[in-house]
């Protein structure tokens, strides 16, 4: 239960002015930009085994890979799409600033919830729509060590709650996908496969759509390979089906490197934390024990709870996955922010409209749990502060 707390009567001009000052969509701060330069993203963890770092660079290859309907199509050697899909790669979503990052395209990824065929084959024609992809790596499926804890009470004096969301089988946390739906990034990369690209797989059998004479390949089209040719062996990436594939990839991305180093980033830095945006978006977590070499214990910095938040009236979707409700997301994991183009679940927030100081102020809504913490950072702090937030963002 929130206490209720006495609003501010808007008697007097000078609280009024920045209410007007918000409802003008033009904002004093800049958002520089992404980031240009080297990439900074797309390579293996670091300390992976020689084997394990080979197994990442060949599943990367399958990740990138474009699929025809019964392949053999020069340069498009994969097998399996349609008949209905969004796109013939994971790269073609995946793919900024590094194969494996977040959507390059203002359209693609909101063609999932339109005619999808239509939408992907006139994709250079569709203009106007923004759509984001949150970043999606993970150190490895490590668990997570929340700080729910230590920020327990000023959570709740900021009217910040959250919960997990939860797997249906077996109750334990999920973390991946807007409403953080998902157990693990195989299911995720199967239900990828099956619902973007329509390629039938071990996880996900079923061809959508449903037309009968539209199937061309004996499902699923994408399995585990018991012979590699006519041989029975191969590598882990010729034996492995591409859902496979795609979760090895993701599972061996190493986190976008950071470049914080200016004293505004810096500032940007510890004002971001005192504001409190990191009692949602929280700075760092260690790994536990981890099958992969040199992965465990390793201090890592999401800027993700990923817990679910009600975000209020300006945001709410109205879709409902697992126990998060129609208003309710997943803290997006800010890693990588410094290089994306698009922001937020619809992608509303982007180049030409205000980027990240749009994306801030969107928080905020009625029945919002952002809505003390953003104006916080409107009330609080002084111009050049809120431009150093911005600065230190776009240095992750
Ligand atoms: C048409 C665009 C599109 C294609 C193609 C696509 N994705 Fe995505 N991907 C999205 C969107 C949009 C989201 C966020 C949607 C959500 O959370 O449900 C997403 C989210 C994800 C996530 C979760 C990210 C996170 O932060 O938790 C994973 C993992 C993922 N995709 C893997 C894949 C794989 C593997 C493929 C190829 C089989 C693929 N995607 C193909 C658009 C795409
Ligand atoms: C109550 C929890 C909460 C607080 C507090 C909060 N955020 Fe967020 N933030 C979220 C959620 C949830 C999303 C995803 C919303 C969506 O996709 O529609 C998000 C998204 C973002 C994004 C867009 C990322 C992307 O890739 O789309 C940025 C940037 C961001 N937050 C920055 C901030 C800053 C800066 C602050 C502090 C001034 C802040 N947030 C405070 C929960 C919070």
């Amino acid at each position: 239960m929130r206490t209720t707390r006495s609003r501010p009567k808007p008697h007097s001009l000078s609280l009024l002015l920045p209410l007007l000052a918000l409802a003008i969509p033009a904002y004093a701060q800049v958002d520089p930009g992404p980031r240009g330069g080297v990439a900074n993203a797309g390579g293996p963890l670091a300390g992976l085994s020689a084997v394990e770092v080979s197994a990442f660079n060949d599943a990367k290859a399958v990740f990138a890979e474009i699929d025809s309907v019964s392949g053999g199509i020069a340069g498009e050697d994969g097998s399996g799409l349609g008949p209905t899909f969004n796109a013939n790669s994971c790269a073609s979503c995946h793919a900024q600033p590094a194969v494996g990052g977040t959507s390059p395209h203002p359209t693609l990824g909101q063609v999932r919830r339109s005619n999808p065929q239509i939408a992907f084959a006139t994709l250079d024609r569709l203009a106007g729509r923004n759509q984001t992809v949150p970043s999606f790596i993970l150190a490895s499926e490590e668990q997570l060590t929340s700080r729910f804890a230590s920020t327990a009470t000023q959570r709740a004096n900021f009217g910040i709650g959250g919960h997990f969301n939860r797997n249906g089988n077996d109750g334990s946390i999920t973390r991946f996908g807007w409403k953080a739906q998902n157990k693990s990034l195989l299911i995720f990369a199967g239900e990828a496969y099956n619902v973007e690209q329509g390629v039938t797989n071990e996880l996900f059998q079923n061809e959508r759509g449903g037309d009968e004479n539209c199937e061309a390949n004996p499902t699923p089209e994408d399995h585990s390979h018991f012979l590699n040719g006519t041989s029975t062996t191969g590598t882990l990436a010729q034996l492995s089906s591409d859902a496979v594939n795609f979760a090895n990839f993701m599972r061996l991305l190493a986190p976008p490197a950071t470049t914080i180093n200016t004293a505004s980033e810096l500032n940007g830095q510890s004002l971001f934390n005192s504001v409190g945006c990191n009692l949602c978006h929280t700075t760092t977590m260690v790994s536990e024990e981890s099958v992969l070499t040199g992965q465990t214990n390793v201090t890592y910095h999401p800027f993700s709870d990923f817990a679910v938040h009600h975000m209020g009236t300006g945001l709410a979707d109205g879709v409902s996955q697992g126990n998060a409700g129609g208003d309710e997301f997943r803290s997006a994991p800010l890693w990588g922010a410094g290089q994306r183009i698009f922001f937020l679940h619809d992608g509303r927030a982007g180049p030409g409209n205000g980027g990240l100081m749009k994306a801030i102020q969107e928080h905020s809504s009625t029945g919002s749990e952002a809505n003390t913490v953003i104006s916080r950072f409107n009330n609080l702090l002084t111009p050049s502060q809120k431009q150093d937030i911005l600065n230190f963002l776009r240095a992750l």
